[in-house]
């Protein structure tokens, strides 16, 4: 008597019949999430680039590229690949210029693809560019200080410009990056002197830059007092966490699924033919005498 066709092959057809629609769903879910990227239309990429340029280049080239101590960057770039223009700059930096050197090739702290990710972001700027999209700030929470005796400032409203202007180079808490520790004692014995003359002047031949209106800068003699006040009382207080805005977020789980792209649609494609296999293989033995 022939072996029938019976239920157990009918479960295992069932199974792997499961097993392809559910690598498809993951395949198709990945891909739609990939192409409808939040927030509006800017890509992952562009995103990680307006993210980068807030922490990194807003406060010296302006939120929106617009200018500030550094040159404007929302302008069309008058080169036949603009993006290699852009990315040496960004890499190597400007000699005998503020503009520091980004490339972790050169001492940097930005790995090639951040920069990929700037460049992208930067070109987005320019006449038929791609959509922007500008995060918030970076804001550092903070205990309230009381003010260091005989200085002018508001440590306050300091610790909010310097989250503004010098995070970027000074680390959140002052801890030091591209630019020098300032969380620290200073052994001066008017130390709100110094440190207000090295922010309104800067120091020449280093990436410090002149922050005084009166050297060209954008703070106000007020801003500065500020900013000395909380610069004097930073070495006194325990770090403190970075929070970053909940804006900006973009979910990962596609970039990281095993399944995205063709690799999922190969994976569909095998257990579909492996489901044929099977079906024709219990046929024959269906088949045999
Ligand atoms: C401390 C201030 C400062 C910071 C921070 C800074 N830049 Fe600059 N940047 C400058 C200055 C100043 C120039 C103009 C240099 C020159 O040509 O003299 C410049 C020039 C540039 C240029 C070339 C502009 C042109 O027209 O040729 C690019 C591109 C650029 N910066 C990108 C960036 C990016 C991206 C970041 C963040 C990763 C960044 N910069 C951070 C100060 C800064
Ligand atoms: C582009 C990077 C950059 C930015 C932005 C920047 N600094 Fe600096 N800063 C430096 C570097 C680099 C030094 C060290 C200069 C040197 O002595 O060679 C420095 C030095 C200093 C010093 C002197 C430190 C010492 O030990 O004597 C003070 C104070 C200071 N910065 C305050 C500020 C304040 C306040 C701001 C924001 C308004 C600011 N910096 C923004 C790069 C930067």
């Amino acid at each position: 008597m022939p072996r029938r066709f019976t239920y157990k092959h009918l479960l295992f057809l069932v199974l792997l019949l499961l097993a392809a629609c559910a690598s498809l769903a993951s395949v198709m879910r990945a891909s739609a999430q990939s192409a409808t990227p939040e927030p509006g239309e800017a890509s992952e990429r562009l995103l990680q680039g307006a993210q980068l340029y807030a922490e990194n280049c807003a406060v010296c080239h302006g939120a929106e590229g617009q200018g500030r101590v550094g040159a404007t960057l929302a302008k069309d770039w008058p080169s036949i690949r603009p993006d290699l223009t852009v990315r040496t700059i960004i890499a190597n930096g400007v000699q005998g210029s503020p503009m520091p050197a980004w490339s972790q090739a050169n001492g940097g702290p930005l790995t090639e693809s951040e920069i990929e990710a700037l460049v992208e972001y930067i070109l987005s700027w320019q006449t038929g560019g791609a959509p922007r999209y500008t995060p918030a700030a970076t804001a550092t929470l903070r205990p309230p200080f009381t003010p260091p005796p005989n200085v002018e400032g508001d440590p306050n409203r300091g610790a909010t410009l310097f989250d503004q202007n010098c995070a970027v180079c000074h680390g959140a808490n002052g801890e030091g990056r591209i630019g020098a520790t300032l969380a620290k004692a200073w052994p001066s014995i008017r130390p709100d002197l110094s440190v207000k003359a090295t922010i309104s002047n800067g120091v020449k031949g280093s990436p410090m830059p002149a922050w005084s209106q009166a050297n060209g800068g954008p703070l106000t003699e007020q801003e500065i007092n500020d900013l000395t006040a909380f610069i004097l009382v930073l070495g006194e207080t325990q770090p403190v966490e970075q929070v970053l805005p909940p804006t900006g977020e973009v979910p990962r789980a596609a970039e990281n699924s095993p399944l995205r792209g063709w690799a999922g649609v190969a994976l569909f494609l095998a257990l579909i033919a492996v489901i044929l296999f099977a079906a024709y293989w219990f046929q024959r033995r269906d088949n045999k005498p």
